[in-house]
């Protein structure tokens, strides 16, 4: 797929701006600060209505505007389809696709794919648990939209759930009871919704796992395709094994097919008076951790904390073309966009990851500096500077 047109008004540091793309390589060139970054980032938000730099929506509406437009014209397979969203932060977001409005903007996920490369992509190995699930959930809710609101169901019910704990374990008597039986039904919406995440997740692991050691043989020099690996480690292994198993085990024991609704309830039942006594719950996808390995299959260690900045790198950039692959491999080619990372590589990974781009149907590609883009990627290029974008010849 590609974006053809794209409209923007009041979207971050733009007024109104009205940008003709074309399929293939497209490079945006201007000093910092320009709005090369807001450019992209509009894209990557119409593909799941949350954006790669910010969690909420207020930031992306320009200061001073109460509202924002991003509207694309975008080309699959043959087909075009005008794809607009009105960010109203404190009110309701509005979505329209051939100027329909749909009746939840959320129908429009997933209808535009794009898979983002950052300079903040090294927070993905080196920064917390939880910038690896947020990378999974982007990538699981790209593949499967529905899975957009099973996350937002699920947050819901975590915040319940930690409230309803906080009152239960301070509760005595009469009212203890209540809360107690109170929580099981937020045990059993809990594991229920969670089970549905921690399934996609496991699957998404079993699925991406070739590509991001095929990716990383492509970047890191001298690697082989055995040398990174992904492994998914599940509260609820841990929490069944607060004896069970032992926790240096790498590989775990759930499949995709299994029972997870049952172990995810068994584990919670199981830590009920550790979370009653924390006030949190303890059990569920929201402490899950990707874990991130590098080196042959007889030693592993894991990348965070072990692995070296350049190898870190290597693996960042793998896990992105891992998931670019894998959308495509789905059957649709996701848009790319390539925010400022010339800059972090040296020569040779830079001309590496050229290569490996070069045959994308849409590269969107920013830089500061138009040497650093290599020559492959400077199809169209474009000039940013002031709220401006013009193309360069
Ligand atoms: N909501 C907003 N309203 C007005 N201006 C904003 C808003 N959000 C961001 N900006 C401005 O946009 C500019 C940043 O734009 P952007 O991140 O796209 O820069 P860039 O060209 O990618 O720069 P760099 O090369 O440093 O990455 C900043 O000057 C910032 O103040
Ligand atoms: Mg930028």
């Amino acid at each position: 797929m590609h974006v053809a047109h794209l409209t923007l008004h009041d979207f971050r540091s733009y007024g109104d701006i009205d940008v003709a793309l074309e399929p293939g390589a497209t490079a945006f060139i201007g000093r910092n600060g320009q709005g090369k970054t807001n450019l992209v980032e509009a894209i990557d938000y119409l593909s799941r209505l949350s954006s790669h730099r910010v969690a909420t929506d207020a930031p992306l509406v320009r200061a001073g505007a109460d509202q924002a437009i991003v509207r694309a014209s975008v080309v699959k397979e043959g087909r075009t389809a005008l794809l607009e969203v009105e960010l109203n932060p404190g009110r309701a977001n509005r979505a329209r696709i051939n100027r329909s409005p749909l009746p939840r903007p959320r129908e429009i996920i997933g209808l535009v794919r794009t898979v983002v490369f950052a300079p903040d992509d090294l927070t993905l190995v080196k920064g917390d648990p939880s910038d690896r699930r947020k990378f999974l959930d982007d990538l699981l809710v790209l593949r499967t939209p529905r899975l957009a609101g099973v996350r937002s169901d699920y947050d819901r019910i975590l915040r319940q759930r930690n409230s309803l704990l906080k009152t239960a374990g301070l509760a005595r008597g009469s009212s203890r009871d209540a809360a107690m039986s109170t929580l099981e039904i937020w045990d059993d919406n809990l594991a229920r919704v969670g089970a549905e995440i921690l399934g996609a997740r496991l699957q998404l692991v079993a699925d991406l796992r070739p590509y991001v050691g095929k990716a990383y043989e492509a970047v890191a020099r001298g690697a082989s395709r055995d040398d990174a690996d992904l492994d998914y480690r599940a509260s609820i292994d841990q929490g069944l094994v607060t004896g069970l198993r032992p926790s240096s085990t790498s590989e775990s024991s759930l499949e995709p097919g299994a029972d997870l609704q049952q172990a995810l309830l068994d584990a919670i039942v199981a830590r009920r008076k550790e979370e009653l006594d924390r006030g949190v719950s303890l059990v569920g996808p929201h402490r899950d951790e990707l874990v991130l390995t590098l080196g042959d299959p007889e030693l592993r260690l894991p990348v965070k904390g072990y692995a070296s900045h350049g190898e870190s790198w290597s693996y960042a950039l793998a896990l992105r073309l891992a998931s670019y692959d894998l959308l495509r491999a789905d059957g649709d080619d996701p848009i790319l966009v390539l925010d400022d990372v010339f800059a972090e590589l040296d020569a040779e990974r830079r001309s590496q990851l050229a290569e490996l781009v070069a045959g994308a149907e849409q590269v969107l590609v920013t830089a500061a500096v138009a040497a650093d883009v290599p020559a492959s990627l400077q199809g169209v290029r474009f000039l940013v500077a002031d709220g401006t974008v013009t193309r360069d010849g």
